[in-house]
C-alpha cells in the first residue's frame, strides 16, 4: 500500500491547484463567447471549445510535474503511464450546462486517485472565485480558510443536493423518484448542475448531504476528499466503503448520514404516489 507523505501531498496539493486556476482562468475568457456547442452523443451531453482548452491546460501543468502519473480526463479519456498507482482525475469544466446557458455555476475539478482512493482535491470556482482544497490527514478549506461540514442533524431540517445522469431517458434508475420522497422528508432538494461544488457546498455547511448515481471518478474525485477532511462521510448509498468507479456516492455532514443512507434505500417507486404525500 502507498502511503505519500505530508510533503509530498503538500506538492500534488499546489500543483493542482495551479492547474485549477489556469483553466479556470481559460473558462472565464470564452464565458458568453461560444460559438459551438455540441452534443457528445447522449442527448443534453455536452461539449464546448472552453471544456477542451480548459482540459489542455491542465494537461499539460500535470505531465510537466509529473510525468510517470497517469491521466483520466473527461474529454481525453485515459492518457500517460496506464500502469501508474496514481491517476489525476480531472473534470475541466464540471457543471457544462450551466455554463453553456450562463447559468454561473461551474468548476475546474482535479482530483488525485492513489490505488483508486481519492487522496487530493482541488475545486475552483471562477464565477465567484472560490478556491476548495483538501489532502488526506490535512484538513479542507475554502479561499485558504479551514472549512467544516455542518451541524444539522435531523433529516427534516436538512438542505440536500442531487443529480441526474444524462441517461436519464433511458432508465428506469432516473434518480426521479429519490428526488421527489426526500424533497417531501427535508427542508429541500437542489439541483445545481456541478457535482463537483454540490460535494464542495456540503465541506462547507451549506449543504447537509448529496447523493447522486451515474458519476464518474472525474466528477466526485476531488469532491470527496473535501467532504472528509471537513469532517464529513462519504459512502455509498448502502454504507458500504466508496468506489469512486461505481458512479453512486452518498456524501454527508455525518449527522444525518445512516438516516438519509436508509431513505435511499427504502424509496417508493413514482407510480405508487398516485396524489397523496408519502
Ligand atoms: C455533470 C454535472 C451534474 C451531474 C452530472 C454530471 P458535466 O457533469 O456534474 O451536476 O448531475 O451527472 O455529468 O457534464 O457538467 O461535467
Ligand atoms: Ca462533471
Ligand atoms: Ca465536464
Amino acid at each position: 500500500m502507498i502511503s505519500p507523505t505530508p510533503e509530498q501531498l503538500q506538492i500534488y496539493l499546489d500543483i493542482a491547484t495551479e492547474a485549477a486556476m489556469t483553466a479556470g482562468a481559460v473558462l472565464q475568457t470564452y464565458w458568453g463567447n461560444l460559438e459551438e456547442i455540441q452534443e457528445k452523443g447522449r442527448q443534453g451531453d455536452l461539449v464546448t471549445i472552453a471544456d477542451k482548452a480548459a482540459e489542455e491546460e491542465i494537461i499539460k501543468v500535470l505531465k510537466r510535474h509529473f510525468p510517470h502519473h497517469a491521466i483520466l480526463a473527461e474529454e481525453s479519456g485515459i492518457i500517460g503511464n496506464k500502469n501508474s498507482e496514481y491517476i489525476w482525475a480531472i473534470d475541466p469544466l464540471d457543471g457544462t450546462t450551466n455554463y453553456a446557458h450562463q447559468y454561473p455555476f461551474y468548476a475546474v475539478s482535479i482530483g488525485l486517485l492513489i490505488e483508486d482512493v481519492p487522496y487530493v482535491g482541488v475545486i475552483f470556482a471562477p464565477f465567484d472565485n472560490e478556491l476548495f482544497r483538501a489532502a488526506k490527514g490535512q484538513g479542507a478549506t475554502r479561499n485558504r480558510r479551514p472549512i467544516q461540514v455542518s451541524k444539522t442533524s435531523e433529516l427534516s431540517k436538512s438542505l440536500l443536493v442531487t443529480g441526474f445522469a444524462y441517461d436519464r431517458r433511458e432508465t428506469p434508475d432516473n434518480n426521479y423518484a429519490e428526488f421527489c420522497y426526500l424533497t417531501h422528508l427535508t427542508q429541500g432538494v437542489r439541483r445545481s448542475g456541478a457535482a463537483s461544488l454540490d460535494l464542495a457546498y456540503v465541506a462547507c455547511g451549506r449543504l447537509d448531504g448529496y447523493w447522486e448515481r451515474g458519476l464518474s471518478p472525474w466528477d466526485i474525485a476531488a469532491g470527496v476528499v473535501l467532504v472528509e477532511e471537513a469532517g464529513g462521510k462519504v459512502t455509498a448509498y448502502e454504507r458500504t466503503p466508496l468506489q469512486i468507479r461505481s458512479g453512486r456516492i452518498l456524501a454527508t455532514n455525518g449527522h444525518i448520514h445512516d438516516s438519509l443512507s436508509k431513505e435511499l434505500l427504502r424509496v417508493p417507486p413514482l407510480s405508487s404516489w398516485g396524489n397523496t404525500a408519502v
